[in-house]
């Protein structure tokens, strides 16, 4: 059964995991797709597109914006919008950062006042390392508590083309700061201390943006994209929840089909990997500027790895199942340099630590991240999902290894922003093991 309606649900499923699915479209690349594809000149045409609440909070802020978007058969087709106008109400992003974040990019270049909240998630989520940077390139923008949360309010005007040198390595910053660069006079460069996802570089050079990539520097200078074709493979944050129980679950053996695998997002194959489970990558194409394969993982006695430096924006979404994996993998777990969890949905260090704890886990928490020695059985707990998919998702996979006991989630309504198909899938692949 699907269930991602509002309320609490119990989860009582036992393993192990088998079958081949395919999982709903890359957040990320949806998101781009509708935002990029609404700065285009002409149609841009996207197929797999996620249908899920934060990609919905994306396309309602792009049509306020003026770009038409809509469906014919299994495409979305987004027309892009000569100019973008003000929008008249105040813009919603829900529960999602990353649609908060990129708009404050392209607000900036677009002449009115935008206002831009969201949900009691999203609100106490920071907004400042989006804020400065676009302020140094000349756009007015304001938000609550001493410009640290949202609501933000942005005055659009002329930018000019800054170096900025990100704390953090983030995607969603880099991308605010890229998109700002469409609009300014002169070259804008961002320089990350590690490698974040690239699917904005990838998508705008796609669209005849002329992006140079060099080494952790990105720079662009103004443009106008053209709109193109764009086909979104499987998203692997949504993979991992069934690839991570799929190795620590005897018996099992899970095939994700048409898997984005773009290198800055595979952190959590490395590691599957180096825990020792059996993991197959196979036909590896490219379509649309992003490469995709069928990855298959199969069960293994699993052992503790170290998870840190570089290695962790290419699975920052992937850790609170991780974590859960490494649970019961033999011997010490170790996660560092993962401060930025804890600015996530919720805060994802508390979160999966207390609860991990109650449910039996041998976990000790550090301030950029945690150490988990295994393995350990679960027991059933009650969760609070804190308005955090990932949160809800990681414990349904935890009761898997909860001896048949039940965890309940207090409200799942969440799942839905990314992944509301994910409990009719862990069921398919449950009952694939079945005889
Ligand atoms: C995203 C970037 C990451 C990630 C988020 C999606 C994106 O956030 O956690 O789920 O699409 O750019 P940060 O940029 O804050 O690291």
């Amino acid at each position: 059964m699907t269930t991602t309606s509002k309320g609490p649900l119990t989860c009582r499923r036992e393993g192990p995991l088998r079958g081949t699915i395919e999982v709903p479209g890359d957040k990320s690349v949806s998101h781009r797709s509708l935002l990029f594809g609404a700065l285009a000149e002409g149609e841009t045409r996207v197929r797999g597109l996620l249908d899920a609440g934060d990609v919905r909070s994306t396309r309602a802020a792009v049509e306020a914006l003026g770009a038409t978007v809509r469906t014919e058969g299994d495409e979305v087709v987004v027309i892009g919008a000569e100019k973008l106008r003000e929008p008249g109400d105040v813009i919603d992003c829900g529960n999602s950062g990353t649609s908060l974040r990129l708009l404050c990019g392209v607000l900036s270049g677009v002449p009115g006042l935008a206002v831009l909240t969201g949900d009691a998630s999203l609100r106490k989520r920071p907004v400042r390392r989006v804020i400065d940077p676009l302020r140094r390139m000349g756009a007015s923008l304001l938000a609550r508590d001493g410009d640290r949360l949202p609501p933000v309010v942005i005055r659009g005007g002329s930018l000019r083309g800054v170096r900025h040198v990100l704390e953090v390595a983030s995607a969603q910053v880099k991308s605010a700061i890229l998109l700002a660069g469409l609009f300014a006079e002169g070259e804008t460069s961002v320089v990350e201390p590690q490698r974040s996802r690239d699917h904005t570089e990838r998508m705008l050079q796609g669209m005849g943006v002329p992006v140079r990539v060099d080494g952790l520097e990105v720079k662009i200078s103004a443009g106008r994209p053209r709109g193109t074709r764009v086909d979104v493979p499987g998203d692997i944050s949504s993979a991992a929840f069934f690839l991570c129980a799929a190795a620590a679950l005897p018996g099992s053996r899970v095939t994700v089909r048409n898997l984005g695998v773009n290198e800055t997002r595979t952190g959590v194959l490395d590691v599957l990997q180096a825990a020792g489970a059996k993991v197959t990558v196979a036909g590896a194409r490219e379509i649309a500027g992003e490469p995709r394969a069928d990855v298959t993982v199969e069960a293994a006695e699993l052992r503790g790895v170290e998870i840190r430096g570089a290695l962790v924006p290419r699975l920052i979404d992937e850790l609170p199942v991780v974590m859960v994996m490494a649970t019961q993998a033999q011997g010490r777990t170790v996660i560092r340099d993962a401060r930025e969890l804890r600015v996530k949905e919720s805060d994802r260090l508390a979160a999966m630590g207390e609860t991990l704890a109650r449910a039996g886990a041998r976990i000790e928490l550090h301030d950029d991240g945690c150490t988990i020695d295994g393995p350990t059985p679960l027991r059933g707990v009650a969760v609070q999902t804190r308005l955090d998919h990932r949160i809800a998702m990681s414990m349904a996979i935890a009761q898997l290894f909860a001896g048949g006991e039940e965890v309940v989630l207090d409200d799942v309504a969440c799942v839905s922003t990314s992944f509301p198909s994910f409990f009719g899938l862990l069921d398919a692949l449950a009952q694939g093991a079945r005889p």
